[in-house]
C-alpha cells in the first residue's frame, strides 16, 4: 500500500486529497459545486486532510507530442536526447504529483459520450510504464497506484443510467477501467445525470447526488 503522507504540521501527520477537476466552467460547473459539497464535508470529519486542486484547464499542461512520445520508448532503448529528457522531467513531476496524494477526486463531466479531452491529455502525461504501471516479466502488466479509493463526481446532461443509454456511456466506463489498469480497486462513484433535460429533473438528481455525497464522505 502506498501511504504518502506530504508532510507534518505540528507533529500530525497530514494527508493529500487530491482533486482533478476536467470541466471549464469554474463556478457554473455542477460537477465542481458536487465534487466541493464532497470534499467539504469529507473534510470536516477528516482533519488531517489537505485538499489540492488541479483545475486542468487552469494549468499549463504539457502537450504530449512527438518528443514527449519518442521519450517513452527510448527510455528504455537508446537513452534520452537533451529535448527528451527536459520533456520527461515534466512528466515525471505531473506524475509524481498524482501519485503522491493518499486519496482522490476526480469531477468530469460528460463531453460527447466521454469526458473534456483535457482529462486524457492529463492521463496521457501520467501513465507511463515505470509510473503508473510495469510489464511484468511473465508479459502481464501490473498497476502501481494501489491501496488508495477514489471518488468520481460525473455528470451529465442526457440520462445513460437505463439499458439504451449504457452502450453510450464511456464516461462511466473508461475511467473505471483505466482506473482499475493502473491499480486502483477502491474506486466509487457519484453521478447527477439529466443535468440538460429539464430543471425538474435537473433538480431532483441534484438534490439526491448532494445527499449521497454528504453519506459518501463519512466513509470515504
Ligand atoms: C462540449 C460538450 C459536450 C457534451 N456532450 C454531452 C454528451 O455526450 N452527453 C450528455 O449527456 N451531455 C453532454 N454535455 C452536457 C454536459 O455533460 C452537462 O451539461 C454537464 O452537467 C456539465 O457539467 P459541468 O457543469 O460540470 O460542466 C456536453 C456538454 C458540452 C459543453
Amino acid at each position: 500500500m502506498q501511504r504518502t503522507a506530504f508532510f507534518i504540521n505540528k507533529g500530525v501527520v497530514m494527508n493529500k486529497l487530491l482533486h482533478i477537476c476536467s470541466s471549464p466552467r469554474g463556478e457554473r460547473s455542477y460537477s465542481r459545486r458536487l465534487a466541493d459539497i464532497f470534499i467539504h464535508s469529507y473534510l470536516r470529519n477528516h482533519p488531517t486532510f489537505v485538499p489540492e486542486v488541479l483545475d486542468l484547464w487552469k494549468m499549463d499542461l504539457p502537450e504530449f507530442d512527438c518528443v514527449a512520445a519518442n521519450a517513452r520508448y527510448d527510455f528504455r532503448g537508446e537513452g534520452l536526447d537533451p529535448d527528451e529528457q527536459q520533456t520527461w522531467r515534466r512528466v515525471e513531476r505531473f506524475f509524481k504529483q498524482f501519485a503522491s496524494a493518499d486519496k482522490y477526486v476526480i469531477s468530469a463531466p460528460m463531453w460527447n459520450f466521454l469526458f473534456p479531452y483535457k482529462l486524457k491529455q492529463y492521463i496521457d502525461i501520467i501513465t507511463q510504464p515505470g509510473m503508473c504501471f510495469e510489464y511484468l516479466e511473465d508479459g502481464t502488466v501490473q498497476g502501481k497506484i494501489t491501496g488508495k479509493p477514489v471518488m468520481l463526481i460525473l455528470t451529465r446532461g442526457g440520462i445513460y443510467s437505463d439499458e439504451n443509454g449504457k452502450a453510450f456511456d464511456f464516461q462511466r466506463q473508461y475511467l473505471y477501467s483505466y482506473l482499475r489498469f493502473i491499480g486502483f480497486t477502491d474506486i466509487r462513484e457519484l453521478v447527477a445525470e439529466g443535468q440538460d433535460i429539464n430543471e425538474e429533473i435537473a433538480e431532483k438528481n441534484r438534490q439526491q447526488a448532494e445527499e449521497e455525497a454528504l453519506v459518501s464522505a463519512l466513509n470515504f
